[in-house]
Parts: structure tokens; C-alpha cells; sequence
């Protein structure tokens, strides 16, 4: 039974007002077909062009950039799973077909210089071309969809526009292009029926020829009439956003310098404005661009976080740092943009803003220097930046990548990224209770479940308990985001995202309601709270593992005294002779394999014994000890489930690789032994170094024993670690207030109820308000159940000055308690 002491006479710090925001990055098709509902794809014909530094390879399905970064391209449709999902046939130009039509890029004759392709058509008699959109075009009966193209012809061409599928027409319109020169044709299409799955057709009954430089078709019906899909800012707005983080992301950084995200390419009309290949598979037309973001800021009322490149692209994709003008270049383009949101009418990009509808200045008041960047050379160009803004403008709160106050350099605030398990983030519930206070706030600028319980309801209760921690810290930690945050399920490129969307719905994941109910109840005041409760250990399971340099000799593996073998030869291949057995250094194949996971070192071996689905035992083993050599014995070895992110599927990783094993690492170096775990940005220690003694050119005996809840290790017989398996409390919880109510926070992560004693220090009404999320633990939602995981609030009795509230087994409750005035 859990029980929780709550002082609310103890006001322990304010509540941060920005705590919870949304991060939106361009990744699963977010925005263009989603968020931007344009729907028609490739609407400027230039997704089969490869970015300019980028070569193609295997006949199109990849592109290469300079550095050696590769990414599957497939002809410019993106990644090879949504061209079989969605059944795609080929096309040379993604998304157009034709028929009794020849059709085909023109790269010279194009709409402005921004444009690199126009589509230039050869209409036979009745012959017609057609865009499937973003896997089908919408139609909404009654609705309008805007319409309109630049497009140009010798001799005047009669031209029918039409939204259908087969023989159904849901809307069409009439239009006669008779200019030579590019101009201007719209129309406006009312639909007279429902599907998902219908065409954009151009037919031409008498044939003729035309060029088409810019096309788009759009619904009339937008938030606020400001050009975004209603249903999905709405689903925005009911998580009460605060701050709003973008445009990104990698797709800030880009793979390439013609493939980072630059201001200046996303203002202005939008016909001028130049795509490029995103970080995610497929060209971005930059539609929504720098001014949308700030009017979506101003429309949910959120506060604007821009995120800029500061002279590097991506450098977990092999990176080109920018020097001289090209690094000059890419800060004028930040302080452009800064003009662009904040300077005077009278200024370059003031006037700009102004032109496109916005006189008045936006809010800015924070950017961040790069995204997930860090080292020497992202130091250097922080303060470039840094110093280069500060100085024009004074109010701006800097926010940095990584701890670069650590070297003398000036920050507001640091952005910690963690993508993590469930159990990871409910053991880390009190991560922030040893943070400097006087060093910077840090933002959480991306936060989600990505292994194990991915989209399902146990990974949302992981990051729910990591709540209440965060909640606990608001005076540090000052705001927190999910990552990614939009997805088009027809073109998922990463998974878990909070809002899943097809082409006419939208639902939220499990962890959407955690964060709408977190962002929701608020309070004033975080007020001291004290619990009691048990706890649940992670789950651990797998064999050991050997690791290090190569040639390591040992013998007489045991697994509960059965002699046991190596199963898995991840890096390095194992030679015997009389019973010795020598881990020789990795093969090519190896190293190629391994090359692709990050901080893996080619020399070095890694081979796994037994079976993967054990969780206790004891492990015996005889390693030879040399002078200088570091012995690494893995303890629970076994793949952690796979990566959500596989940028290129044409080469796989295999099942097995050096990537998604992850063990605890025991680590034996010059008489001293540690206990760590593999964790990003740096390892955990699992138990402080210990002396020990190894009998150099000898073979020592290592042995490790594991109930599940204990782990302990010893050498030659003598114990030298001793730990408990790495556990989180099974009720989380913390407390706020306003003058009139209390808020209490419970997140029970126990498959059993909970009845929770609740002691408070002043009287509240019997009557009060809760919200429950409480289900399976790997329950989800679907289009077909949008709602099969979500919040319910209910009007309760019985709260008292002390009261027993029962939490449901694996749920999250908000308590609402009235207080009694003057009922201490
Ligand atoms: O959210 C997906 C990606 O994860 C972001 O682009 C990047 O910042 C992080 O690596």
C-alpha cells in the first residue's frame, strides 16, 4: 500500500509556466500532406532531383552525400517500405501519371530561378495527367479545395481540372491556359462526396501542349483560416502547448550544406521559395515556413523557440563543418530571421513580415544554437553565434546543445535529449535533484519512449512517472517536449510519434493523454510531499558477454555449471586449441556490420555465450589477465528490441549486431573493477571502482550470480561488487496548489491497485474531481479505436484530511481537492 504526506503549508517552488511544449520537426511526412495540408505531392516536380552534392546510386535508390553519408532516395519517393506498403507503381516524376500524355521535367524553362524542374506535357487528344497526393486525395462533401498552378502554352489550351476516383467526379473546373508566359490559374473546387482515395486529374479534351511550373490544391477550411489542418491544431491546442520548438531536429543540421534548413528559403511566396531533400527521406517545399511557425505560436499562444544551424551539418552523419563566407553566410541567415520575427516594419525582413500579413513583431525570446551538436567545433561556432546575437539582441535566451557552460562559455539554458525505455525513465525520476542551481535551466527538448513499450500505454506511464521528477525540479528543469511529434502513416520514418494522422484523421498515442494531462493540471505551487511505497525491478534477462581488445584468452565457460559456448560472434571470431579458446580481432564483414552503429570501435571484439531469455543464474569463467589489457564482461546480454529508425533498408543490420546489445559492463583495468551501463550521452555507473587483484599471464576465475534483484561479482572467489538490479518506485507522485485546490499527481506503475493513504495537511471538501488514464499495458490507439487509451474524469466523494484514494493498477490520476478556506 502506498501513502503520500503532503505539506501543503510547504511551498516548495513556484510552478514553471512554459514547463510543458511541443518540439514539431518535418519527419514522417509531418508537415506537407499533414500539418500543411497541400495534397497534392511533388507539387513543384522536383522530388526526383538529388540534392546538388549527392550522388545516386544503385540505379536511384540511394543517394551519397560527399562525406559518405547514405540514405535511400528510391527515384525521390523516399524510403523503400512506403513505396510496398503503399503499393506505388513507378513513376519517373513522383506522384504524376499519365495517360495518352507525354510527360516529362523541363530543367531549364522553369518558373522562377528558386525552381529547378517545370513539367512540361504533350496532351494527346482526351489525354490526361493525375497526382495521387500524399497516398490519395481527400475529399470532404461540401467542402472547397483552392486550386492553382502556374502554367504557360504556345497556343491557348482548354483544360478540364478535376478531384476524382474511377468514374466518380467529386468536383472539377474549367480553365483555359493563354499566355506564353508562366502566369497564374485558379480555381476553386467544391466537392460533392467523402473518399480518401481520389485523384487530381488534368485532362485535356482537344490535346495541345503546356508547361507547368507550380501547382496546389488546397482545402479552403484551415485553423483560424492561417493555412493549417484544423484537426491537428486542435489536437495540438488541447495539450495546452506553451513553447513550441523547430523547425528541427537533424533537419536543421541536413546531411549536406544544400540540405540544411535556411530561413531565408522559407519566406516569402510560397512558389519562390526553394525546397530541399529532407534528413528524412523526401524534399520539403517549405510551405510552412519560418512565418507560419511564428503564427501558430501566436495562434496556440505558445512561445516561439527557434532552432538554427550554426555552421555544421548533422555529425552523426558524418558532418561538414562551414568556414570563412559559408559560415558567415549561415549566421546572417539566423540573424535574418531574427529580423524577419522581431525588427521594424522598416527593416529588410521586417518589411517582409509585414507584407505577408504581419506588421506587428512576433514573440522571440529564445533560439538554440544547432541541434544535437557538440565538441570543439560546435563550441566555437556557439559563441560565434552567441556573441553575434546577443549583441544586436540583448533579450534573447540562448539555448545550447550540451553543457558547454562546463567550458567557460555562456548559456541560458542546455537541451538534454532522451529516448529512452519505460523503466529507464521511471528509475530516473530524481535525475535532476543534484543539479547545480546556479548552472543553466535545462529544457528537455525531446523526450519519448523508443524501446520496448513503443506507442503503447506502459511506455506513456514511464514518461508519466519521469513527470512527476521533472515536476519536482520545474525550478531546473523549464521545459519538456515529446519527440517527434507528428506522423503520416502512410510514410512512418520513425516510430513513436505522438499524433498519428491519415489523410482525414488524426489520434493521439497513449502518451499524448500523459502529456495533455500533465500540461493541463498545473497549479501554482510544487508543495512538499514525502511517499512510501514498493518497488519494481527492471526487468533483466540474457548471458554474459565478452568485450574489449582482441586476442583475449579464457577457458571453462560455465552457465550454472554446465559448460557453456559463445552463441553469438558479434565482433571477432573465436579460435580453440586443447580447451583455450583466443577471441581473434573482427573480420571484414564484421567491421563493415559494425560501422554503421555509433562509437563502435572496428578492432575491438564482442562475442556472446548462451541464451538470451535467462534472468538468473551464475556465470563462470576463466580470463587470462594481462599487463595493460582492459577485461570487459558483459552481464545480461541480449537485444534490447530494435531501432526505430533504420535509414536505409536496403542494407538491414542484422538481428543480432554490436548496436542493439546492450549489457552491463564489468570492467577490470590496472587492479581497479567498475560496474557501469551503457547509457547515452555517458555511461551509469552501477557501483563505485573497487580494488582488486588479478594474477597477471595467469588465468583468473570471474563469476557472477543474479537472482534478479541482486548481482554479484567476484574474482578468484573473493566478492568484489555487490548490487541490487536497478529498480523505480511502483507510485510516483507529486503535488502542487493554488489557493483554492490541491493537485495531486499519482502514477501507480504497479500491475496491482493501489491503495494509496493520502494525509494531507488541511481539510478539503469530500466532493472532488480525478482523471484517470489507466489500461493494458500494451494497449494503443488506432483510427479504429482513436480513444481506446485517454483520460476520464469523474466526480468522486470522500476526500478528507486523510483518505484513502485507490490508484488503479498501471495509471495515471490527477486529483483536483478543494480546499477549505481557513482549514488548516
Ligand atoms: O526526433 C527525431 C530525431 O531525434 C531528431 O531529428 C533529432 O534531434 C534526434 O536525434
Amino acid at each position: 500500500m502506498g501513502r503520500i504526506n503532503i505539506k501543503t503549508a510547504k511551498k516548495k517552488i513556484p510552478v514553471t509556466k512554459n514547463l510543458y511544449g511541443i518540439f514539431l520537426e518535418d519527419i514522417n511526412r509531418a508537415v506537407d500532406g499533414g500539418l500543411y495540408p497541400e495534397m497534392l505531392r511533388n507539387r513543384s516536380f522536383e522530388d526526383s532531383i538529388p540534392p546538388i552534392e549527392c550522388t545516386l546510386e544503385d540505379d536511384g535508390y540511394a543517394i551519397v552525400s560527399p562525406t559518405g553519408w547514405r540514405d535511400e532516395f528510391n527515384h525521390g519517393e523516399g524510403l523503400t517500405r512506403w513505396i510496398r506498403q503503399n503499393e506505388v507503381p513507378y513513376t519517373p516524376i513522383p506522384a504524376w501519371y499519365s495517360k495518352r500524355t507525354k510527360m516529362e521535367l523541363d530543367t531549364s524553362d522553369t518558373l522562377n530561378i528558386h525552381r529547378q524542374a517545370a513539367l512540361a506535357v504533350h496532351f494527346r487528344e482526351g489525354g490526361i495527367i493525375y497526382n495521387t497526393g500524399f497516398c490519395g486525395i481527400p475529399q470532404k462533401n461540401g467542402a472547397s479545395y483552392k486550386f492553382y498552378m502556374f502554367a504557360k502554352a504556345e497556343k491557348p489550351i482548354k483544360l478540364i481540372v478535376s478531384i476524382s476516383e474511377g468514374d466518380k467526379v467529386y468536383a472539377s473546373a474549367e480553365i483555359t491556359v493563354n499566355s506564353n508566359t508562366y502566369s497564374l490559374y485558379q480555381a476553386t473546387l467544391v466537392s460533392d462526396g467523402d473518399t480518401r482515395k481520389a485523384k487530381f486529374m488534368i485532362s485535356c479534351p482537344m490535346g495541345g501542349m503546356l508547361k507547368i511550373g507550380f501547382v496546389s490544391l488546397m482545402p479552403e477550411d484551415t485553423y483560424l483560416g492561417h493555412g493549417l489542418r484544423k484537426d491537428i491544431v486542435e489536437k495540438l491546442k488541447d495539450m495546452n502547448p506553451r513553447f513550441f520548438r523547430f523547425p528541427g531536429g537533424c533537419i536543421v543540421e541536413g546531411f549536406t550544406p544544400s540540405t540544411v534548413m535556411r530561413f531565408r528559403n522559407t519566406v516569402g511566396p510560397v512558389w519562390e521559395r526553394p525546397g530541399h531533400q529532407l534528413m528524412w527521406h523526401y524534399r520539403t517545399y517549405n510551405g510552412l515556413g519560418f512565418h507560419e511557425y511564428l503564427q501558430l505560436c501566436e495562434d496556440l499562444d505558445m512561445e516561439p523557440l527557434y532552432v538554427f544551424n550554426c555552421g555544421m551539418t548533422c555529425q552523426a552523419r558524418k558532418e561538414v563543418l562551414m568556414e570563412g563566407p559559408e559560415l558567415e553566410d549561415m549566421l546572417q541567415d539566423t540573424l535574418d530571421a531574427i529580423e524577419y520575427a522581431i525588427g521594424p516594419v522598416d527593416s529588410k525582413w521586417g518589411a517582409l513580415r509585414a507584407k505577408m500579413g504581419h506588421p506587428e513583431p512576433f514573440r522571440l525570446n529564445m533560439v538554440e544554437i544547432g541541434n544535437e551538436n557538440f565538441g570543439e567545433a560546435y563550441e566555437e561556432r556557439y559563441i560565434k553565434c552567441y556573441n553575434a546575437i546577443k549583441e544586436r539582441y540583448p533579450h534573447i535566451r540562448f539555448v545550447a546543445n550540451t553543457h558547454v557552460e562546463k567550458h567557460g562559455l555562456p548559456v541560458d539554458i542546455v537541451d538534454e535529449h532522451y529516448y529512452n525505455t519505460t523503466e529507464f525513465f521511471a528509475e530516473n525520476t530524481d535525475m535532476y535533484h543534484s543539479y547545480d542551481r546556479k548552472g543553466p535551466e535545462i529544457f528537455l527538448g525531446e523526450v519519448s519512449v523508443v524501446r520496448g513499450y513503443v506507442g503503447q500505454f506502459y511506455g506513456a506511464l514511464g514518461e508519466a512517472a519521469f513527470f512527476t521528477g521533472i515536476e519536482k525540479n520545474q525550478d531546473i528543469v523549464t521545459m519538456v517536449s515529446y519527440a517527434p511529434l507528428l506522423e503520416n502513416v502512410n510514410y512512418n520514418a520513425w516510430f513513436p510519434n505522438l499524433i498519428r494522422f491519415n489523410n482525414t484523421e488524426c489520434y493521439g498515442i497513449p502518451s499524448y493523454y500523459v502529456w495533455k494531462l500533465f500540461g493541463t493540471h498545473r497549479g501554482d505551487y510544487i508543495v512538499e510531499s514525502t511517499e512510501e511505497t514498493d518497488r519494481i525491478y527492471r526487468p533483466v534477462k540474457g548471458m554474459a558477454s565478452l568485450m574489449g581488445a582482441a586476442d583475449l584468452v579464457y577457458r571453462n565457460a560455465v552457465w550454472n555449471g554446465t559448460k557453456v559456448e559463445i552463441s553469438h560472434e558479434l565482433m571477432g571470431r573465436v579460435e580453440e586449441s586443447s580447451g583455450i579458446f583466443t577471441i581473434r580481432t573482427p573480420d571484414t564483414q564484421q567491421r563493415e556490420e559494425s560501422s554503421r552503429f555509433h562509437g563502435v570501435n572496428p578492432d575491438e571484439i564482442f562475442v556472446i555465450f548462451g541464451e538470451e531469455d535467462v534472468t538468473s543464474g551464475t556465470f563462470e569463467i576463466d580470463i587470462r589477465a594481462e599487463q595493460n589489457r582492459e577485461i570487459i564482461l558483459g552481464i545480461f546480454s541480449s537485444r534490447i528490441p530494435k531501432e526505430v529508425y533504420i535509414s536505409d533498408e536496403t542494407h538491414p543490420p542484422k538481428d543480432w549486431n554490436v548496436g542493439n546489445v546492450r549489457p552491463f559492463l564489468w570492467r577490470l583495468k590496472d587492479g581497479r573493477s567498475r560496474l557501469e551501463e551503457k547509457e547515452f550521452p555517458e555511461n551509469v555507473i552501477l557501483d563505485q571502482e573497487k580494488d582488486v587483484k588479478l594474477n597477471v599471464d595467469e588465468f583468473n576465475r570471474f563469476r557472477y550470480t543474479t537472482d534478479g534483484k541482486k548481482l554479484l561479482l567476484y574474482v578468484n572467489d573473493e566478492l568484489i561488487h555487490e548490487i541490487e538490479i536497478p529498480s523505480f518506485k511502483a507510485l510516483n507522485t507529486v503535488v502542487s496548489d493554488t489557493d483554492q485546490e490541491i493537485i495531486i499527481k499519482l502514477v501507480n506503475m504497479a500491475e496491482q491497485d493501489d491503495e494509496v493513504v493520502i494525509n494531507l495537511d488541511c481539510d478539503v471538501l469530500d466532493e472532488y474531481r480525478s482523471y484517470l488514464l489507466t489500461a493494458h499495458k500494451m494497449a494503443e490507439n488506432s483510427f479504429e479505436y482513436p480513444e481506446n487509451v485517454h483520460e476520464v474524469e469523474h466526480v468522486r466523494k470522500g476526500a478528507g484530511k486523510n483518505f484513502i484514494y485507490k490508484a488503479p493498477a498501471l495509471s495515471v490520476n490527477v486529483l483536483r481537492l478543494v480546499k477549505k478556506q481557513g482549514g488548516y
